[in-house]
């Protein structure tokens, strides 16, 4: 792919690392790229980062057809920026495309972009613990005609954004409101797409839970709001009785690329893992007895965060009395040290710049 770099004349200071929080300050440049039916994908660019230009007919602010990835690059203790698990961000992005009748990318070449992209911003990747370049690639169909179809025109970008972390609670637990009102997705729906729609529905439930104290919302599935999904911004893991659960990924929940790789981690480590369905009545019933041991979310901007409370229909559970669990810490520890460098990555995963 040929990528032109004009590069900013009016570079913006580096933030105050103590203070990032998460996607509130962008780096000098995003890249950029136009697809057209006619011509493929086409103009890849590396410019400075400014406002869009959109036709106010433009398919993505009437009928939003948008989708995004989430991934981060990180500062390891020799300095050297590296990437997690890249090329599985733009295969899901590919498989969201599909979904919402978006073109397609190509996917080595992408993968060149992005690389090429974090070269160009690398001197934004924080250097303080627990801090990294979060990379936000998103696509959106752009006709400028107001007809309900699949798009001819799109545009793919890149953004950066140096972050902490996602939570205020940072790695102490988080509380979680277990939603039995709205639901997110269905299956035949957009729930496994990542695409803005599933969470601009999922305010509503979320704004409830944060009156009430809560940081999010865990889902139950849309059908008969039995059987547990994920959370709002990430995946969801249990351990029951010795046993890890996490629920099966059925159409409607997002294939986490950090659920995999807690996954990979677990079974390599001779855990006992499912994948199922798990129903409300089973974890409640857990809760109750005391068989609850940990629970635990895990995303790209969370990382693994540690579940202290739910709350189900008014009820509240403590789990593990409101501390981190064992397996918990054991899969933050696996985790950050394989992404920021500092254990040895026998799996493969990491895409050194
Ligand atoms: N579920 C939802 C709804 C998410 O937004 C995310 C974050 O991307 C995840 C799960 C976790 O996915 P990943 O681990 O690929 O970041
Ligand atoms: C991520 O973890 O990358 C996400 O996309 C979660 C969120 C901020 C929507």
């Amino acid at each position: 792919m040929n990528i032109t770099i004009t590069k900013t004349t009016t570079p913006k200071q580096k933030p105050d690392e103590s203070a990032l929080g998460f996607g509130k300050i962008f780096t000098d440049h995003m890249f950029m790229m136009d697809y057209s039916k006619e011509t493929g994908w086409t103009n890849a660019r590396i410019v400075p980062f400014e406002n869009l230009s959109i036709h106010p007919a433009s398919t993505v602010l009437h009928y939003g057809s948008e989708i995004f990835e989430g991934l981060k690059a990180y500062r390891r203790v020799d300095s050297k920026v590296q990437l997690f698990r890249p090329i599985e961000n733009i295969r899901r992005m590919n498989r969201s495309a599909e979904r919402l009748c978006l073109p397609e990318l190509p996917e080595e070449e992408t993968l060149e972009a992005l690389l090429k992209f974090v070269e160009v911003e690398q001197d934004w990747t924080p250097y303080s613990e627990g801090t990294s370049l979060y990379l936000r690639p998103f696509l959106f169909g752009n006709d400028e005609s107001l007809g309900v179809h699949a798009v001819s025109n799109a545009t793919f970008i890149i953004i950066a954004s140096p972050v902490g972390s996602y939570y205020a609670e940072g790695i102490n637990p988080v509380k979680i409101m277990i939603e039995d009102e709205d639901v997110r997705a269905v299956r035949g729906g957009t729930g496994y797409a990542k695409c803005g729609g599933n969470y601009a529905a999922s305010n509503r439930a979320g704004e409830r839970a944060a009156q009430q104290g809560y940081s999010q919302v865990l889902w139950l599935d849309g059908v008969e709001r039995k059987y547990i999904e994920e959370v709002g911004a990430m995946n969801v893991m249990f351990k029951i009785d010795g046993e890890i659960v996490t629920p099966m990924l059925s159409g409607s929940i997002l294939p986490g690329i950090t659920r995999m790789s807690c996954l990979e981690v677990l079974r390599k480590e001779g855990y006992k893992v499912s994948e199922r369905l798990l129903s409300i009545d089973e974890l409640e019933e857990a809760m109750e007895k005391g068989t609850l041991e940990e629970a635990w979310g895990c995303g790209t901007a969370a990382v693994i965060s540690p579940i202290g409370e739910l709350c189900y229909k008014g009820k509240k559970y403590a789990v593990n009395n409101g501390e981190i669990g064992e397996t918990t810490q054991h899969l933050y520890d696996t985790l950050t040290g394989i992404q920021w460098g500092k254990i040895a990555d026998e799996f493969g995963w990491i895409v050194e710049l």
